[in-house]
Order: C-alpha cells, then structure tokens, then sequence
C-alpha cells in the first residue's frame, strides 16, 4: 500500500556512500527529503542530484537533511558521483543509498511495476521532525523535478506547522498569506496586525515572522 500524507514514515538501515544509516537516527530532529531516482549514470538523474548539491545551502538553511536513493550498488554510486561534481560543478555531500535488495523502494512504495518493474520512478517524500509524512510527489523517469518548488513547499509545511495560516496559489516566501477559516475575521484581527478581506471565508495577512 502507498504511503499517504500523515503516515509514519518507515524507518530502515541503508548502505549509503556516507557510510550505513539508520534512517530516524540520521534524521534526528531535522526535517528529512526522501527522493529516488531510477538509476546511476543516466542523464537526468545526474542534473537532479547536481541541483540537490548545489541547494544543499538552502535545505540545510531550512533544517532539512537530504538523503537519495537508487537501486544501483554502492560503487556504481561512488563513481557516478564523481561525474555528478565534475559535470554540475557541484560536491555531493548528501547520502546516496545503494538500494540493491529494494528494501527502502518497497517501503515507500518507489517502484510503480506498470512503469517500470525493476527501477524507482521519481518519488519523492518530506518528513517532518515527528518523523510523518507531509508530502510526496511523484515524476516519471522521463521528467526531471523542479527542487524550487519542493523547497517552496518546505517553507509552506514549515511556516504553516506554527502559524494558523495557508499558503496561496504560487506563494513564495515573503509573500501575504491566507487566514485558516476557523479563525473568526474579529479575532484575526487581534492576532494578525493587517488583514485583508477579500470575502469572510478568503483573508490574507502579511506572512508571519
Ligand atoms: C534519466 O535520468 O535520464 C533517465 C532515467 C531512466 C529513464 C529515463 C531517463
């Protein structure tokens, strides 16, 4: 069965090219990235973990600790990394899990059989610090993810877990966010300095500090 949105996410011990992990452990209390990818040496793939390289700032800036994972072995990975850093001008400095036995892809339900039935799609997870998950994506093979936009959504889960807000259409940090309906406008107005209402049920405010 799939993992869905609020679930645990399973924990597992991995080879990985920073050496074995237990999962949660390595997570610890950060938030965690969970991404797959079909296999080593093939061309989307590498511009997808040079992306993930070079935004390693910014997830680290968000608390976030990125680990990714193919079925491949763990000297495939070794050398596919160092094309990774030559070719993206990036240093991978994030796990590669060498997932030969598939045990983490049938955990998080990574292997789609009507797409392919031996590599991961392009499935992707967020787990927060209490170790649920709060989002998956999947892409198919043929198309490489935008990791803008899965840091957008980080700073949505993460701003949205503390304030009783939503994030609207195409939001970006920085940019007014909307009131939760079950706050009546009166009293948003004493929680939120400026609030704007568009209709009683549709009220932005200027994002929480
Ligand atoms: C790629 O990463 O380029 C790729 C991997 C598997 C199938 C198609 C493309």
């Amino acid at each position: 069965m799939s993992l869905r949105l609020g679930d645990p996410a399973p924990n597992f011990q991995a080879k990985t090219s920073k050496g074995e992990i237990d999962f949660y452990e390595f997570l610890g209390d950060s938030w965690g990235v969970l991404f797959s990818h079909p296999a080593d040496f093939t061309p989307v793939c590498t511009t997808e973990l040079g992306r993930t390289a070079l935004l390693q700032e910014e997830f680290a800036r968000r608390n976030v600790k990125v680990l990714a994972v193919s079925v491949d072995p763990l000297d495939k990975h070794h050398g596919w990394i160092k094309d990774i850093n030559e070719t993206q001008q990036c240093e991978v400095d994030f796990p590669l899990i060498a997932d030969e036995d598939k045990t983490v892809a049938n955990l998080y339900g990574m292997i789609h059989p009507n797409a392919s039935e031996t590599f991961t799609v392009r499935s992707l997870f967020v787990i927060g610090p209490d170790k649920k998950i709060k989002l998956t994506i999947t892409y198919p093979a043929s198309t490489g993810r935008n990791f803008y936009e899965v840091l957008r959504v980080i700073d949505s889960l993460q701003l949205t877990a503390k304030h009783s807000v939503s994030t609207p259409a195409d939001w970006q940090h920085g940019e007014e966010v909307i009131i939760a309906p079950s706050i009546p406008t009166d009293e948003a107005r004493q929680r939120f300095k400026e609030v704007r209402e568009v209709k009683p049920y549709l009220r932005y405010t200027n994002q929480p500090a």
